[in-house]
C-alpha cells in the first residue's frame, strides 16, 4: 500500500509524491504508461533496471556537478529524439538531485514540454531536489543558473533505493533534512532527525535497519516542502525560506570548485545554516538571556551528526559570489535567518550590510 502527498493549485493536482516500500511497486503505475523513457544515474542502475520491462528505452548517466550543464541536457533531448519520444512521452528519472534536475529541465523544454516523473535515490533528492518543480543546470561555476519551474507528474519515494548509497552521500542529504525541520518543526521532527543521524554515525550506516525512521522523516520533510511549494510555487514569498543556508552555501561551493577542495552541497548547506544562525543572532539582539543560542545549539547538533560547521573561507572573500545570488533584488539579498527551531524569517540586507553585521 502506498501513501500519497499532493501538491495542488486552483483545485488541480500539480504533482503527487507517492510513498512505497520498494521501487518494484512503481510497476503498477508504469504499466498504464505506454511511452516511458528511463534516464538513470549509473550508480543507481541496480534499482533503475528493475523497471526495464516497463520502459521503451533507457539511458545511463555518469553524473557530477561539472557535467550538470546545458550540453548534458541537450544530450538527453537528442537521445529522446533519436529514441522516438513524442509529446505523449513520460521521462522517468531515477537518481540523485543532479539526475532529477537535469531530466526535469530536459523534459520541460523537449518539444516544449513533456511529462516527467522522478525516483529520487539519494536522501537529498528525496527530501528536497525531487519535490517542488525546480529544474536546472550550472552555468560556468555558478550553481543552477539556468532552469525552469515545472512539476513532476509524480515523485516515487521508497527507502530501498538508498541501500546502495554510500554513508557520506546519505549524510550529504542530512543537512537538507535538518534544514526542513528548522524551517517548520510542527511535526517535532527536528530532534527525531538529529537522534537518528547521531545514532547512524555512532553505529554505522546500515540502511535497512533504519527504514521505518527514514521513511517517517522523509514523509514529514516531503510534507513540509510540498506544503510550502503549494502555497508559493514560484517563490514570491514563503518558498524563499527553503533557501535557508543556501546563499552562503552556493558561495562556498563556488569557491570550493575554484580551489578544488571538494566541499559537497550538503556540507556547504550545513556551514551556510550555521552562518545564517550567526547572522540571525546579531540581527536579533533581544535574545532571551539564559537560553542556549540558536547558533550554539545548531552547531552542537550538526557536529553530533558529523556535519561540518566551520566556514573555510573568509566572508569578505565570498562577497562577490554572494552578490551573484540568483535571488538578489535591487542589491539586497533575501537572507533566510533561523531565530529558533521552527522560527525562520527573511531579512533583506545588502552584502555590505551583512559583512558589517557579521
Ligand atoms: N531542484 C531542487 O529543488 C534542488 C534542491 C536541492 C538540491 N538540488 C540539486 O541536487 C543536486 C545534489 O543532489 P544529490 O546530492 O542527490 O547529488 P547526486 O545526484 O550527484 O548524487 C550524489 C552521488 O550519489 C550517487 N548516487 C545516487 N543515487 C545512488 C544510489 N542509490 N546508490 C549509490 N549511489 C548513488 C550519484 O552518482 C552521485 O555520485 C545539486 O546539483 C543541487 O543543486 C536541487
Amino acid at each position: 500500500m502506498s501513501a500519497e502527498i499532493q501538491i495542488r493549485s486552483d483545485g488541480h493536482v500539480l504533482s503527487r509524491i507517492i510513498e512505497g516500500k520498494c521501487i518494484e511497486e512503481l510497476g503498477s503505475i508504469l504499466e498504464k504508461e505506454k511511452h516511458t523513457y528511463l534516464v538513470y544515474d549509473r550508480k543507481a542502475g541496480g534499482h533503475a533496471r528493475k523497471l526495464d520491462s516497463f520502459v521503451k528505452a533507457s539511458l545511463a548517466l555518469d553524473t557530477g556537478e561539472e557535467s550538470k550543464t546545458l550540453s548534458s541536457v541537450e544530450k538527453i533531448c537528442i537521445w529522446l529524439l533519436e529514441s522516438g519520444a513524442d509529446r505523449n512521452a513520460l521521462l522517468l528519472a531515477v537518481g540523485g538531485g543532479i539526475t532529477t534536475d537535469m531530466c526535469g529541465m530536459a523534459a520541460s523544454i523537449y518539444k516544449r514540454g513533456i511529462r516527467f516523473a522522478y525516483v529520487p535515490t539519494t536522501l537529498l533528492a528525496q527530501v528536497d531536489a525531487a519535490i517542488g518543480g525546480k529544474t536546472g543546470v550550472n552555468l560556468l561555476s555558478y550553481k543552477n543558473m539556468l532552469g525552469t519551474i515545472r512539476q513532476s507528474e509524480f515523485t516515487w519515494m521508497s527507502p530501498d533505493v538508498l541501500t546502495t548509497l554510500p554513508e557520506e552521500e546519505f549524510f550529504d542529504g542530512a543537512a537538507e533534512l535538518l534544514k526542513t525541520f528548522i524551517i517548520d518543526n510542527t511535526s517535532h521532527s527536528y530532534s527525531a532527525a538529529v537522534r537518528m543521524l547521531r545514532t547512524i554515525r555512532a553505529d554505522g550506516w546500515a540502511p535497512e535497519d533504519y527504514f521505518p525512521q527514514i521513511s517517517h522523516l522523509v514523509h514529514e520533510a516531503a510534507t513540509v516542502k510540498a506544503g510550502i511549494v503549494e502555497r508559493d510555487q514560484f517563490e514570491n514569498g514563503e518558498r524563499r525560506l527553503l533557501n535557508l543556508g543556501h546563499t552562503f552555501a552556493h558561495a562556498i561551493e563556488h569557491h570550493s570548485r575554484l580551489d578544488g577542495s571538494g566541499i559537497t552541497h550538503g556540507e556547504a548547506v550545513a556551514i551556510g545554516i550555521i552562518l545564517a544562525a550567526r547572522l540571525a543572532e546579531k540581527v536579533k539582539k533581544d535574545m532571551p538571556s539564559g537560553r542556549k543560542s540558536i547558533c550554539d545549539r545548531l552547531s552542537q547538533d550538526f557536529q553530533d551528526c558529523g556535519l561540518p560547521v566551520k566556514c573555510p573561507y573568509a566572508l569578505k572573500d565570498m562577497a562577490e559570489a554572494i552578490r551573484k545570488d540568483k535571488k538578489a533584488e535591487d542589491g539586497k539579498i533575501h537572507f533566510v535567518l533561523p531565530f529558533e527551531i521552527g522560527d525562520v524569517r527573511i531579512v533583506d540586507l545588502s552584502v555590505d550590510e551583512m559583512l558589517a553585521i557579521l
